[in-house]
């Protein structure tokens, strides 16, 4: 007698994500008036123990992530950092530390080289020392960012400059530029500022106006150009003045993750701006289940959620309808069309607002302090 062999049946699930981001604490001795955390910071206390940070890094590497950022606040406050450099080294996780620079001295840096870190993306607050310690709140905050990129350069390490742009450091782009040449970066990441978070709270004060941004855009391409071979350039735009949408974090819980300091499991920095989200910890659930089933991953997840006209619109699996929080910030619903987006009914006013804001006088900074908002 023989039997039929049962088929067998896998569960594929989602893909593995591509990176994960440790945000090891949202302590940060800068106070950007853009940071993307969350206006409620958690505090020291909060923070998961060095030994969950390692077991979580053994739960990404079985899950089949190949990245790790070290991120914050400000990462270096962690004096764990280090184990947690050599654990992502022996596990084979490409390691990228995330920071403002003013923490760390030669030593350290050297050291956290040694053992095993392959990249530091520095952040860096205008070419003008004045009004880069005046936008960071932090003075003497540049000088030691540029020290830092030389022990950068002298540890052989490739180092990203991240500068976050806005109407009061737009007109210094150009000195940016310069300036990340001269540190040695072999990228830069010019990013208009983001409306998430603190930089949503802090809007006005940092809206370009439409003429500032299109000159902002030539400066870069033109740059891009100049320096091919030399630097390699990532341009963010501001969503408000754009016709698409960027595929946020690529697309609802498709690549990334990010893990707040308390443990919290999140598809992007801002979720737990969007209420109805139930976000699961890695201390109740191990990474590879709250990846697969976690329902604020499932909720957004694909296009099955998408409304008209993402529902049947042909970019529906290129920008994966844009950005959750911003739907929810401007229009009070994360399922709606990203405003971003020219094809949303919420577009003009996204658009007339920016305008608005840009030509207004801009208002003083709300800086980032804990148990400040
Ligand atoms: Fe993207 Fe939706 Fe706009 Fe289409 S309608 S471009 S899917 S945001
Ligand atoms: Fe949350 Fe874009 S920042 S989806």
């Amino acid at each position: 007698m023989s039997e039929a062999m049962p088929e067998v049946r896998r569960d594929a699930g989602p893909a593995p994500p591509l990176a994960v981001l440790f945000e090891l604490s949202h302590r940060c001795p800068l106070q950007c008036p853009y940071c993307s955390n969350p206006l409620a910071l958690e505090r020291a206390q909060g923070e998961l123990d060095t030994a969950t940070w390692l077991r979580v890094l053994d739960e990404a590497e079985d899950l089949g992530i190949l990245q790790v950022h070290f991120s914050g606040g400000e990462p270096t406050v962690r004096k764990d950092l280090e184990d947690l450099v050599a654990h992502a080294a022996q596990l084979g996780l490409y390691s990228n530390l995330i920071t403002s620079g003013v923490l760390i001295d030669r030593d350290r840096l050297l050291h956290l080289a040694e053992l095993g870190l392959d990249h530091l993306q520095l952040s860096i607050q205008d070419s003008d020392p004045e009004n880069a310690d005046r936008i960071g709140g932090y003075r003497g905050g540049h000088a030691k960012k540029l020290a830092l990129a030389g022990w950068v350069r002298e540890a052989g390490l490739p180092l990203t400059v991240n500068a976050p742009v806005h109407r009061q450091n737009l007109e210094h782009l150009e000195d940016t530029i310069e300036l990340a040449v001269a540190l040695g970066a072999r990228r830069l990441e010019v990013a208009h500022v983001q409306y998430y978070g603190w930089g949503l709270k802090n809007r006005a004060a940092l809206m370009p106006t439409r003429a500032q941004l299109e000159r902002a855009t030539e400066v870069v391409e033109a740059a891009r150009k100049r320096l091919k071979g030399v630097l390699v350039f990532d341009y963010v735009v501001p969503d408000y003045y754009a016709r698409r949408p960027k595929a946020c974090m690529g697309g609802w819980a498709r690549q990334f993750l990010n893990i707040a300091p308390g443990g919290k499991v999140l598809p992007c920095h801002a979720a737990e701006s969007i209420p109805g989200l139930e976000f699961d910890n890695v201390k109740d659930r191990p990474l590879s289940e709250i990846w697969r089933s976690s329902q604020a991953f499932q909720r957004f997840r694909g296009t099955d959620w998408m409304p008209e006209p993402c529902r049947s619109c042909e970019q529906r699996e290129i920008d994966w309808g844009g950005c959750r929080c911003q739907a929810f910030a401007i229009t009070g619903n994360a399922a709606a069309t990203d405003p971003a987006c020219a094809l949303s009914p919420d577009h003009g006013a996204l658009v007339a607002l920016a305008e608005a804001e840009s030509h207004r006088e801009a208002p003083a900074f709300t800086y980032r302090r804990i148990g400040g908002s």
